[in-house]
């Protein structure tokens, strides 16, 4: 994968947002000066200046003429100011919510604003080029369409898959590779050939329904860890938990957490590894988001840190499309089950999808396809992001994601079950939070907005609407 690097400017204003964030400038209070910032930081004052716009666009700073900068006074904080759970680490048998079901049909329904999704808007999507790789491999005639794929998936597309995992840090010879439907396939396989059947398995909280409703299929029991939506679960938590409870697996997103957004760093990284190893969990590492950072700027992966022992899933949904159902899986030590798994259920995977992906990967539209996608996503979630501030009531607090497309927001005192009816009833679509544990009731003051649309007028209205809903149903 391509990265892109950081501009000067941009880790200049990443570092004042981490202060303001953090508390260190408080809501209302002034900013240092362009000429202390410039002098501080040893950049000239053009950068500095640009730093602070950054700021203002972010929605985290106002300019006040001839007074400087302030920080917003109606500022989401982000971190250890959400309101999380930390206390109860106890093993639960998952139910999945009656919400979710209702909620994926709402996925179909253009007259619902998709603040719900999951997915890109398709004008993200390098569509028309995966158009014409799918046309090639189909002209291939029966070479694509007339055979089988090994259990493991098209050599074509493995070996391109080696080739972006190594450029990632991760070794996976294109054997050591299974490509699956989905991401949502690789962790099923992960899961089921890497636990018992009676397992205890830790997972984030929140954590993507999607998982608790794997989780609830195949009768694993969880431990539910808080995530501290500025830098991952909450490792001190996990701790405490493998203390207590046999936990054979641990399911963690260390880019792009979904809802929160956070990033994991390195050093967290490594004691979570040695965490897993003192205990013999294996780890479950779902990357899906993980090409969406906006920096493009991921900390090594846990595959790459701790290969033997560490199950690595992702998929192209995310940022190049979700409708391929084109997913990978590196299961480590797991590879036999996995493949034997794999063979008993499916066979093998659609050749022609499967290696018009490879030649997708294979091609410069690629890398060019990732900067033009981080780029637009970056700016529609701070868009949005500002929107939010700008609309919803004072004491609401919002993420700051470092990629992917969500928001996640709390609104203490607000019921975000009866937010989602009411919103609905007004054709805007919301996730509200409880579906994102499988503890009854938790998160009910939480929801998650995506940003996967363009912030076009329309959208940033009906942002405007709910802001207005929101302040309704909570006064
Ligand atoms: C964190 C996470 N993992 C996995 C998946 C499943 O991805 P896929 O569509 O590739 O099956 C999703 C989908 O929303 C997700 O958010």
């Amino acid at each position: 994968m391509e990265p892109f690097a950081k501009t000067r400017t941009e880790s200049i204003a990443d570092r004042i947002s981490g202060r303001i964030l953090d508390g260190t400038y408080p809501p209302g209070s002034k900013l240092p000066s362009v000429r202390r910032i410039a002098l501080d930081e040893g950049c000239s004052t053009s950068t500095a200046v640009a730093a602070f716009e950054s700021l203002v666009t972010r929605g985290l700073a106002t300019s006040v003429e001839r007074s400087g900068h302030f920080v917003r006074s109606r500022i989401g904080v982000a971190g250890s100011r959400f309101r999380a759970s930390t206390s109860n680490l106890d093993v639960v048998r998952s139910r999945t919510h009656g919400l979710v079901r209702r909620i994926l049909e709402m996925g179909q329904d253009p007259s619902i604003t998709p603040f719900h999704g999951a997915v890109p808007h398709p004008s993200l999507l390098p569509l028309s080029s995966l158009g014409r790789h799918l046309s090639s491999s189909l002209a291939a005639g029966s070479s694509a369409l007339g055979s089988y794929t090994p259990a493991g998936g098209s050599l074509r597309l493995r070996r391109e898959l080696s080739k972006f995992l190594a450029g990632r840090g991760i070794d996976a010879p294109p054997e050591s590779i299974v490509a699956t439907n989905g991401c949502m396939e690789a962790l099923a396989l992960a899961v089921e050939c890497g636990t018992d059947a009676d397992a205890v398995v830790a997972i984030e909280s929140p954590t993507f329904f999607g998982l608790v409703s794997l989780l609830e299929d195949l009768g694993r029991k969880i431990v539910e860890i808080p995530v501290d939506p500025s830098s991952g679960m909450r490792l001190d938590l996990l701790e405490s938990a493998m203390e207590t409870h046999a936990i054979q697996a641990i399911v963690v997103s260390p880019d792009v957490q979904n809802p929160t957004g956070a990033r994991m760093d390195l050093e967290s990284r490594g004691k979570l590894v040695r965490l897993a190893r003192r205990h013999d969990a294996t780890i479950v590492e779902d990357s899906v988001f993980s090409a969406s950072l906006f920096d493009g700027d991921a900390p090594a992966p846990l595959a790459s840190i701790w290969p033997e022992g560490t199950m690595h899933c992702s998929s192209a949904s995310k940022v190049v499309a979700p409708g391929l159902r084109l997913g990978w899986l590196v299961p480590g030590r797991h590879l036999e089950r996995v493949l034997r798994t794999k063979s008993g259920r499916s066979l093998g995977g659609p050749v022609a999808l499967q290696d018009s992906f490879a030649g997708f990967l294979e091609s410069s539209s690629w890398p060019r396809h990732l900067r033009r996608f981080r780029h637009a996503v970056r700016s529609q979630v701070r868009s949005m992001r500002e929107a939010v501030v700008e609309h919803f009531p004072a004491g609401t607090r919002i993420s700051d994601p470092q990629g992917g497309y969500f928001l996640w927001i709390q609104v203490p005192g607000l019921d975000c079950l009866e937010l989602f009816e009411r919103a609905l009833q007004e054709g805007i679509g919301i996730i509200p939070g409880p579906v994102f544990s499988a503890h009854r009731g938790r998160f009910r003051d939480c929801f998650r907005l995506s940003c996967g649309t363009p912030a076009t007028p329309e959208i940033l209205g009906a942002l405007e609407r709910l802001g207005r809903l929101v302040g309704s149903l909570r006064s």
